[in-house]
């Protein structure tokens, strides 16, 4: 067990570089498996979910060789196995797979997936995709065997634009007979991260960053290469520490188009930035504006930000209102922030927030990802100590978390309790 050791309120500084996006590589990855030849991703994150992206490949028989960021992926002997329990439930994004492997194979087993427990995160969408390309689909108590023919193109319309879901149908329909084409497709900038990679590699997809997604249907993909987009989540939980500690804190490598609502909601708010070629300086006001922030699909605010900024709604002047859109269960974080003194008051997705309120340091758990990023924020701006609990969940998506904030000025550390 590990745990983070934060004394708090102490001004940031320097610099701090974004890492490669989370989100783009625990798809790049099971993508990499539809090449016949090698494929390799620059600027990939060290984080524990690349991690167990890696051990998949090497069951499959993939190689991977991963060194100073740079991930070269053979697999010309992948072959096919059932993706074990304990490996699925490792993370999320083990569910790309599913497409990856239907897609080579016509055949995949595989279990339901793992990730952070902030709804029930049901795959009716992948699955329902899957089955017009063509699949058959059985569930066998929490596995998912999926069969097919051949897979042929087909007019999917998502009910919802699901991130996850938009990248499994790309992934198996990218060798389908035909055209697919995926409408009310998610937009995010992952998305457009995938389909690069895929094109590259021999594909024709068109239309990936809208909500029409094109995939012409090809017999073979080959090698292939691609830059792991910066991690705009990364990005903005450190934009919101600027705004908190920040004195001219640089954040560089950000795309600023990824980060716009954040950045708009920060000046809404009165903070003090400025950004050139994709680096951003941020300083802390005298005092901040309170303000709403609801979270939407992109280009919306992202629900991976909501719970890292209502830390920051509780130092603004006033009543802010929080509220989720996305997911049933994202504030696990509030009860943490109310035993550290923050006035909040939560009915069902929504966070009623009245600052200012200064913040103390306690023992607070990380409940999931984001709430753990959130937890870290308030244990910067705390008085005296926090210690943050079950820290895994916040190094599966925060490369070099400590080093990062300790070379900006921050008292940060990792305790290892066994
Ligand atoms: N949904 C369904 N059925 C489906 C798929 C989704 O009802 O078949 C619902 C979900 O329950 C949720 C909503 O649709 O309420 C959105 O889910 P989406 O599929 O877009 O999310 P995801 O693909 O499971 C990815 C990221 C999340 C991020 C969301 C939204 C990965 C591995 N995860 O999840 O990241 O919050 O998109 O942008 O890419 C995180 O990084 O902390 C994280 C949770």
């Amino acid at each position: 067990m590990k745990q983070l050791i934060i004394n708090g309120n102490k001004e940031l500084t320097g610099e701090i570089k974004i890492s490669g996006a989370k989100n783009s590589v625990v798809a790049l990855i099971p993508a990499a498996i539809l090449s016949d030849e090698e494929v390799t991703l620059y600027n990939v994150p060290n984080i524990s979910d690349t991690n167990a992206l890696i051990d998949i490949i090497e069951l499959l028989n993939g190689k991977v060789d991963y060194k100073n960021e740079t991930m070269k992926i053979d697999t010309s002997k992948i072959e096919n196995k059932v993706v074990p329990e304990a490996l699925s439930k490792k993370l999320r994004a083990s569910y790309y797979f599913m497409g990856a492997l239907l897609s080579k194979f016509k055949y995949a087993e595989i279990y339901f997936p793992g990730g952070c427990n902030i709804g029930s995160r049901p795959i009716d969408f992948h699955i329902n995709g899957f089955k017009k390309l063509g699949a058959e689909v059985t569930i066998e108590g929490n596995k998912y065997i999926f069969k097919a023919n051949k897979l042929k193109g087909a007019r999917i319309y998502l009910d919802f634009a699901s991130v996850g879901a938009t990248i499994n149908i790309m992934l198996a329909a990218v060798k389908a007979e035909g055209t697919t084409y995926i409408s009310n497709a998610a937009k995010e900038p992952e998305i457009v991260n995938i389909a690069t990679l895929l094109n590259n590699m021999g594909a024709k997809i068109t239309g990936a960053g809208t909500s029409e997604i094109k995939i012409e249907g090809v017999k073979k993909l080959g090698k292939g290469v691609v830059d792991v987009i910066p991690d705009r989540i990364e990005a903005g939980t450190y934009t919101i520490i600027g705004a908190l500690l920040g004195k001219k804190l640089k954040i560089s490598g950000i795309i600023e188009d990824h980060i716009d609502a954040l950045l708009s909601k920060l000046k809404e708010m009165g903070v003090p930035m400025e950004v050139n070629n994709g680096e951003l300086i941020i300083s802390k006001p005298e005092e901040y504006k309170a303000i709403n922030v609801k979270t939407l699909v992109f280009p919306g605010f992202a629900t991976d930000l909501g719970q890292p900024m209502s830390v920051l709604l509780t130092q603004a002047n006033g009543m802010s209102i929080f509220e989720e859109t996305i997911y049933e269960n994202r504030m696990g974080h509030i009860k943490y922030l109310q035993k550290m003194g923050a006035n909040i008051r939560v009915n069902d997705r929504t966070a009623i927030i009245v600052g200012k309120t200064s913040l103390t340091g306690e023992e607070v758990t990380a409940t999931d990802l984001r709430a753990g990023a959130a937890m870290v924020i308030a244990g910067l701006i705390a008085k005296g100590t926090t210690i943050v609990n079950e820290i895994d969940h916040i190094l599966r998506g925060y490369e070099n978390i400590v080093e990062k904030l300790t070379g900006a000025g921050a008292k940060i550390s990792i305790k290892d309790t066994e």
